[in-house]
């Protein structure tokens, strides 16, 4: 089924995290990656596009991007990409010679549907934390100027808030933040910001915006919101065995709505068939 003219439905992935096992290993979110896949692929109204926002693979090396590339194949509709702390851009390129980089960073906007997408690249190497330096926040700030009344979905890996899981999260007044922040009061036509990370979903205010933290392919981080130090191990979970999750973030031609997904084990227990055909006639609409 087509999506009309005015409508995008953007599928969204992240934290892949390929190769987490090692080179040479059956990776098991290789096959995580693949049952999410599969259940995008189970939906009538296909996605437009499929949005990987970063952490793509674990260590950065050619080896777990051509594995990617390898699981990829199947996708028969355009990818989007973002990159995370995990990955290496110089590799990924590599890889992934189509890829548009602009000033040396795999940021850049696509005009090809009703809503425009503008992926930023928050790598800073070496560090856990996300970054936007100047030319990333003055080219930002160059593609919102060309476009003003155009709605726009930016997507990067670091969500630019404070999530309150402490030992993964940003600070609200980190200077990135505070710089993207500046950037966007001069613009009114971003509708959203969609980003990773922190494995788990997540939504909040971000001035007038919203922000979404899409679930992650790799495993959970566990959701403890007490403060943590750092010196002091106090036992709590820091990461869950899980299973894999994705986004569908559905555009109407005026409003965005994100729906956070999480693919399990299990198989369909009701069908819309003619057998249970009643339970959406009485659902449908408040009946
Ligand atoms: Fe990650
Ligand atoms: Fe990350």
């Amino acid at each position: 089924m087509m999506n009309d003219q005015n409508r995008m439905i953007i599928a969204q992935i992240t934290d892949l995290h390929i190769g987490f096992e090692g080179e040479g290993e059956i990776c098991q979110n290789s096959g995580k990656l693949q049952s999410v896949l599969r259940n995008i692929d189970t939906q009538i109204l296909k996605p437009d596009v499929l949005l990987i926002t970063g952490d793509l693979v674990e260590s950065g090396s050619h080896w777990a991007y051509s594995q990617l590339r390898d699981q990829l194949r199947g996708v028969d509709y355009p990818i989007l990409w973002a990159v995370g702390n995990h990955d290496n851009r110089d590799a990924f390129a590599e890889i992934f010679p189509d890829a548009e980089f602009n000033a040396g960073f795999l940021q850049y906007a696509v005009e090809d549907w009703p809503l425009r997408i503008i992926t930023l690249d928050t790598l800073r190497p070496e560090y856990h934390g996300g970054y936007l330096c100047e030319t990333r926040l003055k080219w930002l700030d160059q593609k919102l100027s060309e476009r003003p009344s155009q709605p726009t979905l930016i997507a990067m890996h670091h969500p630019p808030i404070d999530t309150g899981i402490a030992w993964m999260t940003e600070r609200d007044d980190a200077p990135w933040i505070l710089g993207l922040k500046a950037v966007l009061k001069k613009h009114d036509q971003v509708v959203h910001i969609t980003a990773g990370h922190i494995h788990r979903s997540i939504f909040r205010k971000f001035d007038n915006l919203t922000v979404s933290v899409c679930p992650a392919i790799a495993p959970e981080v566990s959701l403890e919101l007490a403060p943590i130090d750092p010196n002091l191990p106090d036992n709590r979970p820091l990461l869950n065995t899980s299973f894999p999750g994705y986004c569908l973030h559905h555009w109407n031609g005026d409003t965005l709505t994100t729906h956070a997904a999480t693919v399990t084990a299990g198989e369909a227990i009701v069908k819309h068939d003619s057998d249970h055909a009643f339970i959406v006639q009485h659902t449908m609409h408040g009946k």
